[in-house]
């Protein structure tokens, strides 16, 4: 399988992206020729900012997983769509052919449909990274039911409020999962999130890690038998569903700057084109290449750029259960090596951590398979970039800073591996039918070069988002309302001399750390549950390996026991509500915030403060008392 889109020389890419800006239906109807439709759209493309109202591949018909799996069949079927690698490099790898994955896919959309589950149904997955994750992902698009994987670091309280803002009634779990030296239990954790919730009729629970359950009569059955069910049915074909280009393909959760997580929605037939598209471009994938992302599929890293773009695409996709630094420091060396990983796209977080233990986990290992390097989901620093250049490429392989998010779907701003040049620290160029505008705060486009503003996108591209899950005048509020016929990323952002995108951070209050989006008010939310907490307020500091840490103050209207262990009360209930991923670094017990009159918390002064400034904090003569900034320095940790 060749790409007919595919993108080879610079000059390519410049033509490339000029035609898909002077003609946008034309370009992209010239990409969707290369999948498979069951009928073909009447019209490329309808859009507006305003509702938003954006319908690409008008009218047509298809179903992802056709694209995903049966065409690769006759030609490619002996191929290995996913190398699984699991947490313990004791245990055996798995590789699942093209031809094994569609059959496991069927088998399994026909457990779902023998379930109950029906087009249309939200079906929430909490997993652990195994094989069987992407099976359950795939089967619900087979049979057009909504996926909504949410990621295992995420409490019960917070699969609750997911399941009910999605009201779905289908659960696919584990026992539990593995991770590094220890065991996460995972159905345990849904079963408490079950008993705030009666929408949910089945669960299905895989056996992963022999961890004893309880089993609900009536609503949880074993995927094991299940499979087995369906198996001796004898039938074992499962037809794919023909869906609408504009029908939902998921739902993923993200963080934003209220309290509440928003239910980003995809659509079939845009997600599927330009996240195959943005695959091969941005990472030059040639066919037999073993790509290896390194994200959860709980993130929208995973579902892109593990599962939908690879796997439309024909690649090899590597999914791997553990984590970089067990049993050491050298498992992701270890991984390349054995299974001669052409591609690795990892997270800044993740070279950080592994730079801190220095060059001799890598020693010993060739490294000699690998081509081309990514990273996603934050900035990455100068020093990081130059240390996985150098040590990991060997100052070979080009690096793709990929800058996307999840209500994007796809990769919309980076280099294309070899074919447009890398510059440290910055994502650089648009891809082709991605038009960046940089605004200042009263929307006036800021052109020329060498600019500062905030980063928006001006037309829409295949893989936008649609909606938010129920709410549709929030995702108008939250993304099209802030500038007019534009598209707010949230994002700060940086256009040097040549045009090359750098992105800044954040310009909301939502925190990136570990390259993991979350909203400071989600956590206030959290920490204000703690019967001792009047209020608090968090925001981010810099952190060596995190990129963000995450700074809480908190006010408290009586402290059990001694400070050391409030503090860990409201890290307990940090993690009680949201999950591990949204504990605070530091808690810092205050007498008051710094309010203004109208009872509005100075945040600027509290990160100034987090960051370790102690003056230039600006006006703060509107505070109610302006006592407090000094008395916060002081006691500052
Ligand atoms: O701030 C940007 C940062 O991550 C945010 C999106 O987070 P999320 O939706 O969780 O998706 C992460 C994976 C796509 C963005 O608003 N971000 C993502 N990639 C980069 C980045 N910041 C700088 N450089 C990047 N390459």
């Amino acid at each position: 399988m060749s790409y007919a889109y595919q993108i080879k020389t610079k000059r390519e890419y410049n033509e490339a992206y000029k035609k898909s800006i002077e003609d946008p239906e034309a370009y992209w109807e010239e990409v969707a020729a290369s999948f498979i439709w069951k009928k073909k759209w009447e019209k490329v493309l309808e859009w507006n900012f305003t509702a938003p109202d954006i319908k690409w591949f008008k009218e047509a018909k298809l179903n992802i997983t056709e694209n995903c799996l049966d065409r690769h069949i006759e030609a490619n079927g002996d191929n290995p769509a996913i190398i699984w690698e699991p947490n313990n490099p004791d245990e055996k790898h798995r590789v699942i052919t093209y031809r094994q994955l569609h059959k496991e896919v069927m088998q399994f959309a026909n457990v779902l449909k023998h379930n109950g589950v029906q087009k249309g149904d939200r079906v929430c997955i909490y997993m652990g990274m195994v094989p069987e994750l992407a099976v359950a992902v795939l089967a619900c698009a087979r049979i057009g039911a909504i996926h909504s994987v949410i990621f295992g670091g995420f409490s019960a309280q917070s699969i609750a409020d997911r399941l009910q803002d999605a009201q779905a009634s289908f659960i696919v779990t584990c026992d539990g999962s593995y991770r590094g030296n220890k065991v996460i239990p995972l159905k345990p954790v849904i079963d408490d999130a079950l008993a705030q919730c009666d929408t949910v009729k089945k669960v299905i629970v895989l056996n992963r890690t022999h961890t004893p359950v309880s089993m609900i009569k009536g609503r949880d059955v074993w995927w094991e038998d299940e499979m087995k069910k369906a198996e001796l049915s004898g039938n074992l074909q499962c037809n794919a569903e023909e869906m609408d280009a504009e029908d939902p393909l998921f739902i993923l959760y993200t963080s934003g700057s209220t309290g509440k997580p928003k239910g980003v929605v995809h659509t079939c037939a845009g997600y599927m084109v330009y996240t195959a598209y943005s695959f091969v471009n941005v990472f030059q994938y040639t066919l037999g290449d073993v790509h290896f992302c390194t994200a959860d599929i709980g993130w929208i890293t995973g579902h892109s750029y593990i599962l939908y773009g690879p796997l439309c695409a024909g690649a090899t996709s590597l999914m791997f259960e553990g984590i970089p630094t067990w049993p050491d420091a050298g498992r992701f060396w270890d991984i390349v090596d054995k299974h001669q990983v052409n591609i690795l796209y990892t997270a800044p977080t993740a070279i950080r951590s592994l730079m801190g233990f220095g060059i001799s986990p890598i020693e010993g290992h060739q490294l000699t398979s690998l081509k081309v390097l990514g990273t996603v989901g934050e900035p990455i620093n100068e020093e990081a970039w130059h240390w996985y250049n150098e040590n990991i490429g060997k100052g070979r392989c080009p690096i793709v800073d990929t800058w996307w998010q999840t209500e994007t779907g796809g990769i919309l701003i980076s280099n294309m591996a070899g074919i447009t040049p890398a510059k440290p620290a910055h994502a650089t160029l648009p891809l082709p039918g991605v038009q960046p505008v940089l605004v200042d705060e009263h929307g006036n486009e800021i052109t020329g070069n060498n600019v500062n503003g905030n980063l928006c996108i001006k037309h829409p591209w295949p893989s936008i988002l649609r909606t938010t899950y129920g709410n549709h005048e929030r995702c108008r509020t939250n993304y099209f309302a802030t500038y007019p016929n534009l598209y707010f990323t949230g994002d700060g952002c940086y256009r040097d001399n040549d045009g090359n995108y750098r992105i800044t951070g954040r310009v909301d209050d939502v925190l990136n750390v570990s390259g993991h989006r979350i909203g400071t008010a989600e956590i206030e939310n959290a920490i204000n549950m703690h019967t001792g907490v009047i209020e608090s307020a968090v925001v981010g500091y810099p952190h060596d390996i995190k990129g963000q840490g995450i700074y809480a103050y908190v006010v408290c209207s009586n402290i059990h026991g001694d400070e050391t262990e409030m503090r860990g009360d409201i890290t307990q209930t940090v993690t009680r509500i949201i999950g591990a991923i949204a504990k605070p670094d530091k808690i810092q017990l205050v007498n008051g915030l710094p309010k203004t009159r109208s009872g509005k918390i100075m945040r600027r002064v509290l990160r100034k403060i987090a960051e370790g400034e102690t003056s230039n904090f600006g006006d703060t003569s509107t505070l109610l008392d302006p006592g407090i900034v000094e008395e916060i320095k002081n006691g500052k940790i």
